[in-house]
């Protein structure tokens, strides 16, 4: 059966999401581990409550006096140390805040060409990359936006999209309630999509420019 692990630095909702669609018998995968950067994290007080292995990573103290490349990377080799013992078949960012290198990022790359690298953005890419893009959204004052779920490659938020949801905010008064939309568009999106991605039967396109459409076989 196919395994995967999440990376999380934040409170899991997603993380939960996908808990609750393997329960359901809705996705056909076995979550073998949350790690998170982050000790406190409410994703890892979540994966101990439904009973999966929670690992803290954080960046040791004495990382502190590297280069910040240097930092990043030496990190790095931690989480791998510990994907590479789980073996998943997909690593699946939900909600991870570190910028990964491209050096781990081929470390995910399989034979077909793609990373085995899955995240999801809360925004309509390529729309409102980086931060907070549910506030970027609000403040620009769009009418629709949504969630995007993509591979992962080296540049950040555009690596090939596997599915989007668009929703209006045209009635929304505030940032936080673009993001509670958001967040059950996200819940219901991420399961969805991995549930065919996880398969790797998907079909991907070579478009103008090089960029890669992915689409469900
Ligand atoms: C989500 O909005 C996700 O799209 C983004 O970070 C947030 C994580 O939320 N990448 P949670 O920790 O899954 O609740």
């Amino acid at each position: 059966m196919s395994t995967i692990v999440v990376l999380a630095s934040g409170r899991g909702s997603n993380f939960l999401a996908i808990h609750q669609a393997i329960q359901r018998g809705e996705l056909n995968t076995e979550i073998t581990a949350v790690i998170s950067d982050q000790p406190n994290a409410g994703v890892l007080t979540q994966a101990k409550k439904v009973g999966i292995p929670p690992f803290a990573i954080p960046i040791p103290l004495q990382y502190e006096r590297l280069s910040l490349l240097e930092k990043r990377q030496a990190h790095e080799e931690l989480l791998l140390h510990q994907i590479k013992k789980l073996n998943p078949q997909f690593l699946v960012l939900a909600g991870y805040m570190k910028i990964l290198t491209a050096h781990f990022i081929e470390k995910f790359r399989c034979d077909r060409g793609y990373t085995r690298l899955v995240n999801i953005h809360p925004s309509l890419l390529p729309a409102f990359p980086g931060i907070r893009a549910y506030a970027q959204a609000y403040r620009y004052g769009v009418k629709v936006t949504g969630a995007t779920v993509h591979l992962v490659e080296a540049k950040i938020d555009s690596g090939p999209i596997c599915a989007q949801e668009v929703f209006s905010i045209e009635n929304c008064r505030s940032e936080e309630e673009v993001e509670q939309l958001g967040l059950t568009v996200e819940h219901r999106l991420y399961p969805r999509t991995l549930k065919w991605l996880l398969k790797e039967k998907f079909k991907f396109e070579t478009r103008a420019g090089g960029r890669i459409s992915v689409c469900p076989n």
